[in-house]
C-alpha cells in the first residue's frame, strides 16, 4: 500500500474551478500557495462540464487549470469525473436511473442517480475515464487518479430489473445450485423455496420482514456491483496511464455502511477515506479516532489518506455547527494522530450557489481575509515541520475487531433487538481506551492478530469457523481476549450456530448461555458492581471459568455477567455479557490492559486530552490533543513541532490546542 507521493505531509483540497470565471484561477493558486497546499482533487463532478453533449469533449478549461496548478506547483489527483452523469444522459437512457425498495425511480437533479449495474451507465463512464487517461496520463501536475466519489453514498442498494439480473448471476457464481442457495437461505421456512433462478428478485418491499440471509447476500453482492464498477474503471487507469496510483474515497465514518471495504483494498493503491463530524453523535471526538484506526486497519497499518473532512461547518446536519477557533488545526491533527499522511478538504472555495453554498470551505466566502483561512495557512506552516514524520506508523498493542458482513447481519431483520446498534460494543469499548491513551487497531478479524496484546471481539454476530480460529489462537498465544454479548451466534450464510450461545466463542470462554434478555435504550440492569446496558442473559460458567460480575436484579439475579477463563501461555478469554456502565467498563478494561501489560501512550494522562504516538527507526512523535477549554500539561521531552519549541519534561496545552513532540 502506497500513501500519497509526496515526503511532506500534505495538505489539499477538492477543487471545483468550473464554479468560477477564470480570474478566480489564479488568485486561488496564489491563495493555495500561501496555505502550503500540495494537492487538489479536480473534476470530481466535472462530468457535464467535460463532455457536454454525447462523444463531443471540451477539455480547454481543464488543460488550462492543469497547467496553471502545474506551474504553481500543486500536484493533482485527477477524477476519473464519472460520479454523477449529464443530465443529457439520463434524459437519453432513463434506464441507468436507480430504484428503490419501494420501486420508486430515483431521479437526476441531485447527484450520483446511477445504477450500480447499469451496462450503459459503465460503457459511458469508461468511455470519459479513457478520454481523460488518454489525454492526462503524462501530464506533469498528475500525481493519482480519483475514481468516481465516495461509492454507494447515495445510489445503494439498487432494486431496478438490471440489478436483479446481475444478483441472480452472483448468486449463481456463489451457490452454483439451487439447493445450495435453498439450503443457505432457510427458504424450508415460510414457503420460500426457490425452483428457478428466474423466480429470485433484490430483497424488495414486501409484506414483512425479507429473507434475512436474502438481504444479507444482497448487500454482499451490493457492494460488489460497485467493486466491479470501479475494477472497469481502474482497468482503463492501468493500460493507459500504468504507473499513477489509484485511489478512491472511503467513508470509513461510523453511519456509512453500504461497502464492505476490506473487500475494496487490493483495488487501490492508496487507502483514501472522508470524514465529517456528525455532532449528534453522543461522542463525535471518539467517534472521529474510531474512524482513524479503522481507516489504518484498512491500510494494513500503512499511513493513509485523508480525502475529505470540513475548516468548519458542513451543510447536511440539522444544526450545522461552525468548528471553534484552533479547531481547523487540532481536527487536521487528530486525523495524523491516527496515521493520516495527507489531508484534504472538502472543499477549496465556498461555493456560491448550489446545495454546498453554506458548507465551510478553506477560502470561505468573507474571502481569504478571515480567521478560517489563517488557520490553514497556520496548519500549512505546521504542516511543513511535520514532514520528518511521513511514513511512521501508529504504535498500537490493541486489536478491536471489525467486519462490515457481521454489521450487516447483525442489522438484518427481526434480531433480539433492533434498537441496539451493531457497533455499539466496538464504539463504547474504543471510546474507554481512547480516554486512557490507549490506542486500538479495528481490524478485521482475518487481519494478522498474533502482534496484539489485547483483542476485542465486539458484537461479532457472525463470524466464520476460521475467524473464530484465529481469536482463539491469539488467547493460546498470550492474549487477553474480550469478548462481548452477541457475537459468535451465526455463521457466514447467518444459520445459527446450535447448543447454547455464543457458539463460536463457547470453547473459548467456558460459558453457555441459553438465552437473550435485550435491553431497551432507557432500561438498565443492576450487576453487583454497576449497571449493563443494551443487552443481558442467561449464563452459566462452566468448570474452569471465574465470575468476575453477577446480575443483581431479577430475573437474572445471580447469574454471572462478566466472566474470565484463563488461556494457554498467559493469555485469557473474557466475556461481557452485557455493556456495563462507564466506569465499571474502564475498570475493567484497566484489569485487562494491566494483564496484558499494555501502558497508555503517556502516563497521567488529563482527561479530555487525546494521546498517541507514531514511530518508525528514525524517531517517535508524540501526538497530543486537548480536547478541554482549559489548559492541561501532559509529561514529555523533546522538540513540540506545533509551536516550534524545546520541551523539557511538560508539554503547556493551551485550550484546544495541540502538540506533536519529537521524542528521540
Ligand atoms: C461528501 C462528498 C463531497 C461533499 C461533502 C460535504 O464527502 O464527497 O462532495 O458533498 O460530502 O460534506
Ligand atoms: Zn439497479
Amino acid at each position: 500500500m502506497r500513501s500519497w507521493p509526496t515526503k511532506t505531509l500534505a495538505l489539499g483540497g477538492d477543487y471545483n474551478p468550473e464554479q468560477w470565471p477564470r480570474p478566480v484561477w489564479d488568485e486561488d493558486i496564489a491563495l493555495m500557495q500561501r496555505a502550503n497546499i500540495a494537492f487538489v482533487s479536480l473534476g470530481i463532478f466535472s462530468w457535464s462540464w467535460l463532455e457536454p453533449a454525447k462523444g463531443e469533449y471540451d477539455f480547454e478549461w481543464l488543460d488550462t487549470i492543469m497547467d496553471k496548478l502545474h506551474a504553481g506547483g500543486i500536484a493533482v489527483d485527477l477524477a476519473t469525473a464519472t460520479a454523477t452523469p449529464p443530465p443529457w444522459l439520463s434524459a437519453a437512457h432513463p434506464e441507468i436511473l436507480p430504484v428503490d425498495v419501494d420501486g420508486h425511480t430515483l431521479w437526476p437533479g441531485s447527484r450520483q442517480a446511477w445504477c450500480p449495474t447499469s451496462p450503459v451507465f459503465r460503457d459511458y463512464a469508461l468511455a470519459l475515464a479513457r478520454q481523460l487517461a488518454t489525454r492526462y496520463h503524462d501530464h506533469p501536475a498528475l500525481a493519482m487518479w480519483h475514481v468516481s466519489n465516495e461509492y454507494a453514498c447515495h445510489n445503494l442498494p439498487c432494486y431496478c430489473d438490471e440489478c436483479a439480473r446481475h444478483f441472480r448471476t452472483w448468486l449463481r457464481r456463489r451457490y452454483e445450485g439451487l439447493d445450495a442457495l435453498n439450503d443457505a437461505w432457510g427458504t424450508a421456512f415460510w414457503s420460500q423455496r426457490y425452483t428457478d433462478w428466474e423466480q429470485i428478485l433484490p430483497p424488495r418491499r414486501s409484506t414483512t420482514f425479507n429473507n434475512p440471509t436474502h438481504v444479507l447476500d444482497y448487500k454482499r453482492f451490493s457492494s460488489d456491483a460497485l467493486l466491479e464498477h470501479m475494477r472497469g474503471e481502474r482497468a482503463v487507469l492501468d493500460e493507459l496511464s500504468p504507473g499513477v496510483p489509484v485511489t478512491t474515497n472511503f467513508m470509513t465514518l461510523q453511519h456509512f455502511r453500504h461497502l464492505d471495504y476490506t473487500q475494496w483494498t487490493p483495488t487501490v493503491d492508496v487507502v483514501s477515506t472522508d470524514h465529517y463530524i456528525v455532532d449528534v453523535l453522543q461522542h463525535p471526538r471518539a467517534e472521529l479516532a474510531f474512524s482513524g484506526d479503522l481507516t489504518r486497519g484498512l491500510a494494513g497499518g500503512a499511513p493513509w489518506m485523508l480525502m475529505e473532512h470540513s475548516t468548519s461547518a458542513v451543510n447536511w446536519q440539522p444544526t450545522n455547527h461552525a468548528k471553534a477557533p484552533g479547531q481547523t488545526i487540532r481536527d487536521a491533527l487528530a486525523h495524523v494522530a491516527r496515521g493520516a499522511d495527507t489531508i484534504g478538504w472538502f472543499q477549496w472555495r465556498q461555493s456560491r450557489a448550489g446545495s454546498e453554498k453554506f458548507h465551510s470551505a478553506v477560502v470561505p466566502h468573507a474571502g481569504a481575509d478571515s480567521a478560517r483561512f489563517r488557520e490553514v495557512e497556520e496548519l500549512g506552516r505546521i504542516a511543513g515541520r511535520l514532514g520528518e514524520l511521513v511514513g511512521s506508523r501508529v504504535e498500537s498493542r490493541v486489536a478491536i475487531l471489525h467486519d462490515y458482513q457481521a454489521i450487516w447481519a447483525a442489522e438484518g431483520p427481526c434480531m433480539p433487538s433492533s434498537e441496539l446498534d451493531a457497533l455499539e460494543a466496538a464504539h463504547a469499548i474504543h471510546r474507554q481506551l481512547h480516554d486512557r491513551g490507549v490506542t486500538a487497531d479495528v481490524v478485521h478479524p482475518s487481519a494478522d492478530l498474533t502482534t496484539y496484546a489485547v483483542v476485542v471481539v465486539p458484537q461479532l454476530y457472525l463470524v466464520t469457523d476460521e475467524h473464530a480460529a484465529a481469536v482463539a489462537a491469539a488467547a493460546e498465544a498470550g492474549a487477553q481476549v474480550v469478548v462481548t454479548y452477541f457475537s459468535g451466534i451465526s455463521d457466514e450464510q447467518d444459520h445459527v450456530r446450535l447448543g447454547g450461545y455464543p457458539g463460536a466463542f463457547r470453547d473459548l470462554l467456558g460459558v453457555r448461555v441459553e438465552e437473550f434478555f435485550p435491553l431497551g435504550p432507557d432500561e438498565t440492569v443492576l450487576l453487583t458492581d454497576g449497571t449493563g446496558t443494551w443487552w443481558s442473559e442467561d449464563v452459566t460458567a462452566l468448570p474452569g471459568t471465574e465470575v468476575v460480575s453477577t446480575y443483581a436484579a431479577p430475573p437474572l439475579a445471580g447469574r454471572p455477567a462478566v466472566t474470565r477463563r484463563d488461556v494457554g501461555r498467559g493469555g485469557a478469554a473474557w466475556y461481557l455479557s452485557t455493556l456495563p456502565d462507564d466506569d465499571r467498563l474502564g475498570a475493567l478494561l484497566d484489569g485487562v490492559l494491566s494483564a496484558a501489560g499494555v501502558e497508555p501512550t503517556v502516563a497521567a494522562l488529563p482527561r479530555g486530552v487525546e494521546a498517541t504516538r507514531r514511530s518508525d527507526s528514525t524517531g517517535s512523535w508524540l501526538f497530543l490533543l486537548n480536547h478541554t477549554s482549559a489548559e492541561q500539561t501532559v509529561r514529555a521531552t523533546g522538540h513540540d513541532l506545533v509551536s516550534d519549541t524545546a520541551v523539557d519534561g511538560s508539554v503547556r496545552l493551551a485550550p484546544g490546542g495541540a502538540a506533536v513532540v519529537r521524542e528521540r
